[in-house]
């Protein structure tokens, strides 16, 4: 198997990173990956806007957390038993589990294609992070952790222009040490249609 699809079927989301922060020349690295994914019209309308301050990142997870109403896991029903998500656990206070490393995605408001451009950049960021012992995890609907005074205030404070809205996070960090790489669910049968 090449490397490529070595990485894709290895990548998993990854909720649980040890505290100290990524290398500079992996972060440069895994940004490269963003800024060379396709965008819609070839227009690179997509901000990466790079957070590692820790009290920043654990106010906006926070607030994330709070203006986000996940459907809540059921035993049968879950998003990940091995590395759990705000769905699988009500005790997590913050959406971005601590992670030392947030990146969040803006992309113009009024842009049809903003989340499509955001999500093939963060599906090459999170490919090449893994390829870097990076683990990383998207979290969809960025805009609810900028939704109080705080959040706005982080947004001018970073010249965030009002035309732009947050579309997604990207996680970054080490996987903690004494966890297991996460194992995938079994794929779905019958999502593949030959016509
Ligand atoms: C559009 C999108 C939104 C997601 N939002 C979240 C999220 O808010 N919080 C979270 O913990 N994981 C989030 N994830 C990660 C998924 O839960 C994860 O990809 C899925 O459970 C499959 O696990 P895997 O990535 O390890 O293969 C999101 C993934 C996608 C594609």
């Amino acid at each position: 198997m090449n490397q490529v699809m070595e990485t894709i079927l290895h990548r998993r989301s990854i909720r649980r990173f040890e505290p100290r922060q990524i290398e500079e020349d992996a972060l440069q690295q895994i940004l490269q990956a963003g800024l060379y994914a396709p965008s819609a019209g070839g227009r690179q309308g997509v901000l990466f806007v790079v957070s590692q301050d820790r009290e920043v990142n654990e106010r906006l997870g926070r607030i994330k957390r709070a203006n986000s109403h996940p459907h809540m896991a059921t035993a049968t029903s879950y998003v990940s038993r091995e590395q759990p998500s705000i769905a699988d656990d009500p005790m997590l206070a913050n959406a971005f589990y601590d992670a030392p490393t947030v990146i969040t995605l803006f992309a113009p408001k009024n842009f049809l294609f903003a989340a499509e451009d955001c999500a093939v950049a963060a599906e090459n960021m999170m490919l090449a992070a893994d390829t870097l012992g990076i683990g990383s995890c998207y979290i969809g609907q960025g805009w609810p952790a900028f939704a109080d005074p705080y959040g706005q205030e982080i947004l001018r404070r970073w010249g965030i222009c009002t035309d732009y809205y947050a579309v997604m996070q990207l996680l970054l960090g080490y996987p903690r040490e004494q966890d297991r790489h996460p194992t995938p669910k079994p794929r779905k049968e019958g999502r593949v249609l030959r016509v």
